[in-house]
């Protein structure tokens, strides 16, 4: 796989695919990390005089709508951008039309573009490859060459992703060669004990993940939404919790399977109940096997924090992907917090994965630097860890 170092870029039209789906709040992005993390692939192509065209994606806009689409409109990321690239950053309001054809033919060296959210045309989402790859060749005709650097999305088979790498020369960005040199240490050369953390909503997001790493890690400490269908397998009633029964079987064999081939599986033993899913409700900390019929769990509870970060004390690899509860609402943050305390405290190589993770973190203070990595990509380094070939990487290497 080639980098950018690999490529003459002076006075190139260069096409890079970004990950840029930060969280927004109306128009006002609430974490940056993204958008932070393409920085250094694309300064370095400016300052080599390339003129650059950046496309991305934000959120999971069905088709084009409108009314959607400016709740979807990358135009406060482009305002972002150029604050951080200190330099401006000329915004397309079309995703291959006029406006983008207009701005790209304007662009000199060392300047750069960002076209407006690529999923709000159909095709970039496609099952149809033909589909997919006529708009990747009209996204293509813009460059000359194409640099991949959205890891976030490169489990994505997306026009953008993948078939437009397949019409120009192209390469990989920093922020892609930094994460899978990441991913390639948690699998290849991990040191033991290997602790992964996993939570977050869906115990159906990371059936794969569990699946895989019941042959790797030493121990899985399991809390977040997902948490409940664990505990429910395990024969405990959950209350109004979040619950995927149609997981339950599925959850029955890992916990089997985790005692024959001795990973321990951790579970929280106490859990913040509430009598609504909002900060102001009711709510108190109850065992983990007595949670009332009329609550629901929205945190692990205290207890759970402690042997959560007893449990990473020794770890020389820690993954954590997905938070403990719901930590944007301050009563059900703590076990997040404690979460990440453990990692910061433990003596290995941490990595915090995914968007949710990594946010929760900035969010509650944590100095991001003081992490081992933090990934900008969840479901791609999920299913990375799942040992799956990710198509926006594979298209790279052939
Ligand atoms: C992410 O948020 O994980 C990436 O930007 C990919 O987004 P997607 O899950 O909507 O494809």
């Amino acid at each position: 796989m080639k980098t950018i170092d690999d490529l003459d870029v002076a006075g190139k039209r260069v096409l890079v695919r970004a990950d840029l789906n930060v969280p927004l709040d109306g128009t006002r992005i609430t974490d940056d990390g993204r958008i932070r993390a393409s920085v250094p692939t694309l300064k370095a192509l400016l300052e080599r005089g390339a003129k650059v065209i950046v496309t991305a994606h934000l959120g999971r806009p069905k088709g084009v709508d409108p009314e959607a689409d400016a709740k979807y409109s990358l135009a406060p990321v482009a305002a972002r951008l150029g604050e951080l690239l200190g330099k401006p950053v000329a915004f397309a309001t079309d995703t291959i039309g006029d406006s983008a054809k207009a701005t790209v033919a304007a662009l000199g060296e060392g300047e750069i573009a960002l076209l407006e959210n690529v999923r709000f045309n159909p095709a970039e989402t496609s099952k149809d490859a033909v589909e997919r790859g006529r708009f990747a060749d009209q996204l293509a005709a813009f460059a000359d060459l194409f640099v991949s650097d959205g890891f976030g999305a490169v489990h994505r088979r997306h026009a953008s992703v993948y078939d437009v790498a397949e019409d120009l020369p192209n390469a990989a960005g920093y922020l892609i060669s930094t994460e899978l040199g990441v991913l390639k240490k948690l699998t290849e050369e991990v040191e033991r004990p290997y602790v992964v953390v996993l939570g977050g909503s869906k115990v159906s997001d990371k059936l794969g993940v569990i699946d895989n790493l019941l042959d790797k890690a030493d121990r899985i400490l399991i809390g977040g939404g997902m948490v409940f269908t664990f505990l429910k397998a395990q024969g405990h009633e959950v209350g109004k919790s979040l619950l995927e029964a149609d997981q339950l079987e599925t959850v029955v064999g890992y916990l089997e399977r985790a005692k024959d081939s001795g990973v321990e599986i951790v579970l929280p033993v106490d859990i913040v109940a509430a009598t609504a899913f909002a900060a102001d409700a009711e709510h108190d900390v109850v065992a983990a096997d007595a949670i009332p019929a009329d609550r629901l769990g929205l945190d692990i509870g205290p207890e759970s924090g402690k042997l959560f970060a007893a449990k990473l004390a020794d770890a020389r690899t820690v993954f954590w992907n997905g938070p403990m509860g719901v930590f944007e609402m301050e009563p059900y943050a703590a076990g997040t917090r404690a979460v990440a305390q453990g990692l910061l405290d433990s003596p290995g190589f941490t990595v915090v994965g995914g968007g949710d993770s990594a946010a929760a973190v900035r969010a509650l203070g944590f100095d991001e630097n003081a992490f081992g990595h933090i990934s900008t990509g969840g479901g791609a380094s999920l299913e990375y860890l799942e040992g799956k070939a990710l198509p926006g990487i594979t298209v790279l290497e052939g």
